[in-house]
């Protein structure tokens, strides 16, 4: 693990520990049953019964075994020791078919804990590919643990809207990231977008930019066919001061402002 990586799974394991414990996930509701997922994606991934399926950066574990609900035997993957602790404390609890295990997405392919097995679905969603500083390697692992005729499925920021400001412009859309960078961005960031303050310690941490043909391209480099790329006027966070969520769980543009998109989904077959 490079230093980049250290410092965001540090970042990761403090986070996952105050987030199991915040009201963002409304995760004492979750345990008496449902699912955490949110309608875009459990529309678009659709059936998921008596599927084999991975999740990629799982965090803690609430969509995954939200899969484990819709029938699914879920594994879910996460380089953060106290997600994984925490995802596999909550199959447990719950008695749910769900697995989690500790790894680096960019190096699973040599992962000994999934030797020889491969999925039908494998998913991933929100805050994710910010992560991660090599698409090419990310692809591959992807089409490597998929079964022919399986899909991948992902839903995250748009690149397009990820390099506005959203931290000291409250009214206005203000480019500050050029789209097209190589760059890692170091944040020093005091509070989760949960709320919760993060201690002096786990602050820093390092993101990297995407394009949105950069995404596209890899997965199809990597020998997978896109089925769909979908734009979306949500988000499943406050990303920007100026917006507005109906039922708390997705927001949207307040109406004053110019329509741009804020998240994306692509659902690629092998
Ligand atoms: C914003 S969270 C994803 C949240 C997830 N959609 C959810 O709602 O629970 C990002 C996750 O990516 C994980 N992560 C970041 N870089 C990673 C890497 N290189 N390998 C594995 N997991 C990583 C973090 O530990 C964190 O749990």
């Amino acid at each position: 693990m490079n230093e980049y990586e250290q410092a965001n799974k540090n970042r990761w394991n403090e986070l996952a520990t105050l987030h199991f414990k915040s009201d963002f996930y409304h995760l004492k509701a979750w345990r008496n049953g449902g699912s955490s997922l949110l309608p875009i994606e459990t529309k678009e991934v659709g059936d998921v019964s008596g599927k084999k399926l991975l999740h990629l950066q799982c965090h803690f574990g609430m969509d995954t075994l939200s899969f484990a609900r819709m029938g699914a035997s879920v594994t879910g993957v996460d380089f953060s020791d106290e997600a994984i602790d925490l995802g596999n404390q909550l199959a447990s609890d719950l008695n749910l078919d769900g697995k989690f295990i500790c790894e680096n997405v960019l190096e699973l392919r040599d992962s000994p804990h999934l030797k020889g097995e491969k999925f039908d679905i494998i998913f991933t969603s929100y805050g994710v590919l910010c992560w991660l500083s090599d698409l090419s390697k990310w692809s591959k692992v992807i089409s490597h643990y998929l079964k022919p005729g399986g899909f991948f499925y992902i839903i995250d920021s748009h690149p397009f809207t990820n390099g506005f400001d959203n931290e000291n412009e409250t009214t206005h859309w203000k480019p500050i990231i050029p789209y097209f960078t190589d760059k890692v961005f170091r944040y020093d960031i005091e509070y989760s977008y949960t709320g919760q303050k993060i201690s002096q310690g786990a602050q820093a941490s390092y993101e990297w930019f995407h394009t949105t043909s950069e995404i596209i391209n890899n997965l199809i480099k990597a020998g997978l066919k896109i089925e769909f790329f979908n734009e979306h006027p949500v988000s499943s966070w406050r990303q920007f001061a100026f917006m507005h969520s109906k039922d708390g769980k997705t927001w949207e543009l307040n109406e004053d402002k110019v329509d741009l998109p804020l998240s994306f989904s692509i659902k690629a077959c092998k």
